[in-house]
């Protein structure tokens, strides 16, 4: 009796092998879901084979937080950072989103990301199931920069480091993507809006919520993504960008027409059949990789620095680190 409850805990122990599993909210439902890690990250290895205490994804006691790490001990070919999903209870499907009407809302940790470093938290277009091996094995990604069959709907909910943020709508139609995306990026007009220190008005060296509203016209159709920050208490709207002489508080067509993006009619497409989750903290392999998100006119990072190719990156900032909370997705 005693041996087999021994027996019976320890195979559900081994079952369990430390894979992390992030407690959130989608439409009203507290999930628990498992992280798995893709194909590219992690070579062949399925989830159950994965040592997470090498990866530098690390979910926190309650369930609710999760930190990812630049510099990983993994035995693949990368040893920096990962691109992850969230994998359904069912084991067999990646969960979905479905954000017309929603609001997703998150609290973030920047505060240990320096320039040329990107957190990424997303969604896009990508087969439930997976493909080939299946999601369990984190296959199935694809993304607005692929072409032609390989391109998808990509929505970044968020792209930033500790320096600078940006906002972007990936849509997909006629077989292509918009690359650039329709996309606002604070630094842009407001140089004090997000930063590291109490003079901005997003403090990045401490904890702040980002919130992203997808809402639509009376037709259902995607009409406006809207940003807004929540810091000590306080809500601050994203600074509004003028375009072709006009302000945008929001993303819009008009807006993304002012700027010469693609127009939200592919990515309203997109949201109705579902999104899949992607969590990604990636660098660049050459300098200058990062400068569309913070140098320049986005942000007050260095230009083609050469300390900001990945590899200078991982051993300049072995502690560089992003940590999610609160991942909730909510009817408007
Ligand atoms: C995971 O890493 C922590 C900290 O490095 C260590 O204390 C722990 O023993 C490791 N666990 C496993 C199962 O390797
Ligand atoms: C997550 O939400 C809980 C409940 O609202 C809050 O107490 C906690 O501070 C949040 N976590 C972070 C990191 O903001």
């Amino acid at each position: 009796m005693f041996k087999a409850i021994i027996l019976l805990l320890l195979v559900l122990h081994a079952d369990d092998k430390n894979v992390p599993k992030l407690k959130w909210v989608n439409d009203g439902v507290e999930l628990t879901s498992t992280i798995t890690q893709d194909t590219v990250s992690r070579g062949t290895t399925g989830t159950g084979d994965i040592d997470y205490n090498s990866t530098g994804v690390f979910v926190s006691a309650d369930g609710k937080t999760i930190t990812q790490r630049m510099d990983t001990k993994t035995t693949w070919e990368n040893e920096w950072g990962s691109r992850l999903y969230l994998l359904n209870a069912d084991g067999a499907n990646y969960d979905l989103v479905f954000l017309k009407n929603k609001e997703v809302s998150f609290d973030v940790d920047m505060s240990a990301l320096p320039c040329a470093i990107n957190a990424a938290l997303y969604t896009v277009e990508m087969p439930k199931e997976g493909s080939s091996k299946g999601a369990k094995y984190g296959t199935g990604y694809c993304d607005a920069q692929g072409s032609g069959s390989s391109g998808c709907n990509e929505m970044d909910l968020w792209e930033a480091n500790s320096a600078a943020t940006q906002l972007a709508v990936h849509s997909c139609s006629g077989g292509s993507c918009d690359t650039g995306g329709c996309n606002v990026n604070p630094y842009r007009v407001d140089t004090a809006f997000y930063g590291v220190g109490e003079k901005f008005t997003v403090d990045t060296s401490k904890v702040f919520t980002v919130v992203t509203q997808f809402l639509t016209d009376s037709s259902g159709a995607l009409s406006e993504v809207r940003r807004s920050y929540i810091q000590n208490g306080k809500t601050f709207p994203t600074p509004p960008v003028t375009a072709g002489g006009t302000a945008y508080e929001s993303i819009t067509d008009p807006y993304c027409s002012a700027t010469g993006a693609k127009s939200l009619a592919g990515m309203s497409a997109s949201l109705e059949k579902g999104h899949v989750v992607v969590i990604s903290l990636w660098a660049s392999d050459d300098a200058g990789g990062m400068d569309w998100l913070d140098a320049g006119n986005s942000g007050p990072c260095k230009e083609n620095d050469p300390q900001g190719a990945r590899k200078q990156l991982v051993k300049a900032y072995p502690d560089a680190l992003v940590k999610y909370s609160n991942l909730t997705v909510k009817a408007l």
